[in-house]
């Protein structure tokens, strides 16, 4: 990577970068004491432990472990790579990387995810100039035209059209000479059966080029202009592509879901098109596919609340039940926007427009009130169908977190269907009972993790604990560091990875953590790095020497018991722990201690 983008540019760039910036692009950040506090977009949670420090320009979330600084941030957040976090942010900050070094060896130095990313890009233009052809594209335009998409919208989704034949796209690549193997791994196009040669993935269809937040184009949906099946065909996955965590129309909607704190999810391309061109732009929607966890949390960073807009169909019912399960898990706010029979959100405004969506809006239920309706309707209200609602309802009910939600659900649910509090309350309790059993059963969770948890703090943490806390000192009061260079406090740690880390600390001295942090490359390392450098300590130098002079006589101390074991061991004649401990006593000694 350093072969095109100079170290000195890296160094400029990541001064620049302010990581409360970046970081609130996608997370709602509120100050806390120093920091900034925010819920983590790398797992799932209620109560904020993401952790942003403008002082240290890095982060770091005591739940989950992730941290860094900003470059890291946008590896992890978006899916970048090294490169690409530091081209973005450069692009972000106004800063030139010179290109005269990129183009000489460009072809081989750039990464296959970066090429695909670039084939993908070329084939939207392709598209898009095929749509804006007059005669090429004109039946492509008629047929947008007469779903009432204006111009604009098109072309701020940047639409386009894929001409019928089997290799218009690959001939455009095999004669700017692209390696055909790589547009096949972006997923344009497909080998023959007979193994020679190449034909389209995408003819004869309207185009949705996929974009990711950095506004790179990472795949393609098509639909076809008339009955023909399947109606739509999309990307496969591929290296910048997955569905499970990609969401159609963030990369325009972020903002305005930001601003209204809300953000309605529809299920179709051309739906959420249609919300945008009604200016409803705090909108996204999922890629033929259901909503996932993935999907979820991303939304998080943007909204608190989603509104789930689904076809009354039973599809579209039975879709919305799964997704109930999912916002309960990772506890964001849903609620649920049942459209009338036959409607989805495109035809909805076309036909009643803007303020009836947003009346419809204002009665979306919250997920229990939506099951507790779904599953009325379903079973009606005999005694038969009492029974049957309480058992639909026993899972979700139990599966609420707070107690007082509980309670209040599970009343409004015996009020609604009559029958009495305490018949609902005894299925919700049968029903928890047999989800902690469920649980328990499954190897390697809860129990078992949490005892493995258990013991590394205790072993890593008694035997360390002067070292971290040593290493944790390295990394924010660097004032201290011709110090343990001096006194050679490195050479006398056991434990390895503090060790490195505190090596490449001594090596890169004088320079801020957050530039430090990158040079540590092996991802264990890094999670420990990042966690020491944000411990909120407070140094001061006379602190600091009389930690390093601690350190020291717990270090000869437990050489005089080493020496003191060796004694004994002689004089019992117990040759095996002799030896081993001789060969202790010889390690010390090539350590220098
Ligand atoms: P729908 O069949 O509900 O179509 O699929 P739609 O969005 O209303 O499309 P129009 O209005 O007929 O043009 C909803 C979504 O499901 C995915 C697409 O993402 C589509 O937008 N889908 C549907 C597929 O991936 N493949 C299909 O064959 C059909
Ligand atoms: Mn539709």
């Amino acid at each position: 990577m350093a072969f095109f983008i100079p170290e000195d540019k890296i160094t400029e760039i990541r001064n620049r970068a302010d990581i409360i910036d970046i970081v609130s692009e996608s997370v709602l950040l509120k100050k806390a004491g120093r920091n900034f506090v925010g819920l983590c977009p790398f797992h799932s949670e209620k109560a904020p432990s993401f952790t942003v420090s403008s002082e240290k320009q890095m982060f770091y979330c005591f739940g989950c472990g992730e941290g860094g600084n900003a470059f890291r941030f946008l590896m992890k957040n978006e899916g970048l790579t090294f490169p690409e976090a530091v081209k973005r942010l450069a692009r972000r900050y106004g800063i030139e990387i010179p290109t005269e070094r990129l183009s000489a060896t460009k072809k081989q130095q750039l990464s296959e995810r970066e090429r695909l990313l670039s084939i993908n890009r070329a084939a939207m233009e392709f598209f898009c100039n095929n749509l804006l052809n007059e005669s090429f594209g004109k039946k492509a335009q008629a047929y947008l035209n007469g779903r009432g998409f204006s111009r604009e919208i098109i072309q701020q989704f940047n639409l386009g059209y894929a001409p019928g034949g089997w290799d218009r796209l690959s001939n455009y690549f095999s004669s700017r000479k692209i390696p055909l193997a790589l547009v096949e791994k972006a997923g344009l196009i497909i080998p023959r059966r007979s193994g020679s040669g190449y034909y389209d993935r995408f003819r004869e269809r309207i185009i949705f080029p996929i974009f990711d937040l950095g506004l790179q184009v990472i795949g393609f949906g098509g639909r076809v202009m008339d009955e023909s099946l399947p109606k739509y065909l999309n990307s496969p996955e591929s290296p910048v592509y997955s569905k499970s965590r990609s969401l159609y129309g963030l990369h325009r909607g972020k903002q305005k879901c930001r601003e209204t704190e809300t953000v309605y999810i529809v299920e179709g391309y051309l739906d959420l098109i249609k919300l945008h061109q009604f200016g409803i732009e705090n909108s996204v929607a999922t890629l033929g596919t259901s909503l996932t966890e993935d999907h979820i949390r991303l939304l998080k960073g943007f909204a608190g609340r989603a509104i789930l807009v689904f076809d009354s169909d039973d599809a579209g019912l039975k879709a919305a039940h799964r997704t109930v399960g999912i916002f309960m898990k990772e506890e964001m706010e849903a609620r649920i926007m049942v459209l009338p029979k036959g409607q989805d959100p495109d035809s909805f405004l076309s036909e009643f427009g803007f303020q009836a969506f947003m009346d419809h809006s204002d009665k979306a239920m919250g997920m229990m009130q939506f099951l507790t309706e779904t599953a009325v309707e379903k079973y009606g209200l005999s005694v038969e169908g009492k029974i049957r609602i309480l058992k639909d309802m026993q899972v979700p009910l139990a599966s609420i977190q707070d107690g007082v939600d509980r309670s209040l659900y599970t009343k409004a649910l015996a009020e609604r269907i009559g029958v009495d509090e305490a018949s609902v309350l005894e299925k919700v309790r049968s029903a928890a009972v047999q989800e902690f059993v469920q649980r328990k059963r499954q190897p390697g969770q809860t129990e078992n993790s949490s005892s493995g948890k258990r013991e590394n703090s205790t072993v890593e943490g008694r035997g360390h604990r002067m070292e971290r806390h040593i290493i944790a000192m390295m990394l924010q009061f660097p004032d201290i560091l011709p110090e343990i260079e001096r006194k050679g406090i490195l050479d006398r740690f056991v434990n390895d990875s503090l060790q490195a880390i505190g090596r490449t600390v001594l090596h890169h001295s004088g320079r801020p953590v957050s530039e430090i942090i990158d040079s540590i490359q092996e991802e264990k390392l890094h999670t420990l790095a990042v966690g020491l450098a944000m411990k909120d300590n407070v140094w001061d130098h006379d602190g600091c020497l009389k930690l390093l002079q601690q350190f020291e006589r717990s270090r000869n101390r437990q050489k005089d018991h080493l020496m003191d074991e060796i004694k004994s061991a002689e004089n019992k004649k117990d040759h095996a722990l002799l030896l081993e401990l001789l060969r202790k006593k010889q390690m010390q000694l090539t350590q220098g201690q």
